[in-house]
């Protein structure tokens, strides 16, 4: 029980990474609250939790939305009372040659993306400050540290998450409320899907080509490390990123 007592508000918690971790969390004894712009996705995954004894809320959430995001933290509260963890999950991968990417594409990506960090930290910080303790996960990526063809905008995206954790994190630190990011190579879920067939390469050959351990990352995987980083044995971790890719970004 290494989250015991805890509430969590995880975005994008339907699917992939984020309902991994909001079933990880339950387990480990966090109420939470699960929320996604998809409303029976972020219901199933709220119901497997409850199903499994465990406690959760769902939520209908478009995280680019600032009264939406009021309304998400005011619900967290009236429902578990505080929030203590923040994972900015929610986002959206584009591959797409840089002149061929519209401004409507890149404004979507971006509000999505980095807007939705910004919201959720603006709306739930001073929650935790109050409290005097708290930990938020931002969800960069390898591509917030390096670049690749056709994800200029995507890793523009992912590089201002990594900065604004780090801005964040002086902001807080003296308050108690820590925030970190993270940066995942490919992992298998939707989006390694669509990378498959935009790329026209199976998601086996972009494993092997995409990290020296040659596979891709699983939702096990970051889940366990979202979970370290929620929990208080990462309690003087602060502004940090942390890579889990396989070795990709070492070479
Ligand atoms: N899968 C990867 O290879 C990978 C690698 C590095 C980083 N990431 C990052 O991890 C995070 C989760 O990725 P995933 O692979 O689980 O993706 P996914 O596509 O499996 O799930 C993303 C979830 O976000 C939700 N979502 C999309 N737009 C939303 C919006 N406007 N408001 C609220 N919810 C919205 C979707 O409905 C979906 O449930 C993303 O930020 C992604 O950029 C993923």
């Amino acid at each position: 029980m290494r989250l015991d007592g805890k509430v969590a508000i995880i975005t994008g918690a339907a699917a992939g990474i984020g309902r991994a971790t909001a079933l990880r969390f339950a387990q480990e004894g966090a109420s939470v609250v699960v929320t996604d712009i998809n409303r029976d996705g972020a219901s199933e995954a709220a119901a497997a939790i409850t199903a499994a004894g465990g406690r959760a809320v769902a939520l209908c959430h478009d995280v680019s939305s600032e009264s939406q995001w009021t309304e998400v933290a005011g619900a967290a509260v009236e429902a578990f009372g505080t929030v203590d963890v923040l994972f900015n999950n929610a986002g959206i991968f584009v591959l797409k040659p840089l002149a061929d990417t519209t401004l409507g594409e890149w404004e979507r990506l971006m509000s999505i993306n980095v807007t939705s960090v910004f919201l959720g930290m603006k709306h739930v910080m001073p929650l935790m400050a109050h409290a005097g303790k708290g930990s938020v996960i931002n969800a960069s990526s390898v591509a917030g540290l390096v670049g690749s063809a056709r994800s200029t905008m995507y890793s523009a995206s992912k590089g201002a998450v990594r900065a604004m954790t780090k801005g964040a994190a002086m902001e807080y630190a003296a308050r108690g409320v820590r925030v970190n990011s993270i940066h995942p190579g490919l992992v298998d879920t939707a989006m390694a899907d669509y990378a498959s067939g935009t790329t026209g390469r199976s998601k086996q050959a972009l494993g092997q080509a995409a990290c020296p351990m040659g596979r891709l990352g699983t939702v096990g995987d970051v889940s366990s490390l979202v979970l370290f980083l929620a929990s208080d044995e990462s309690s003087y971790m602060n502004g940090a990123e942390l890579v889990l890719d396989g070795g990709f970004t070492a070479a």
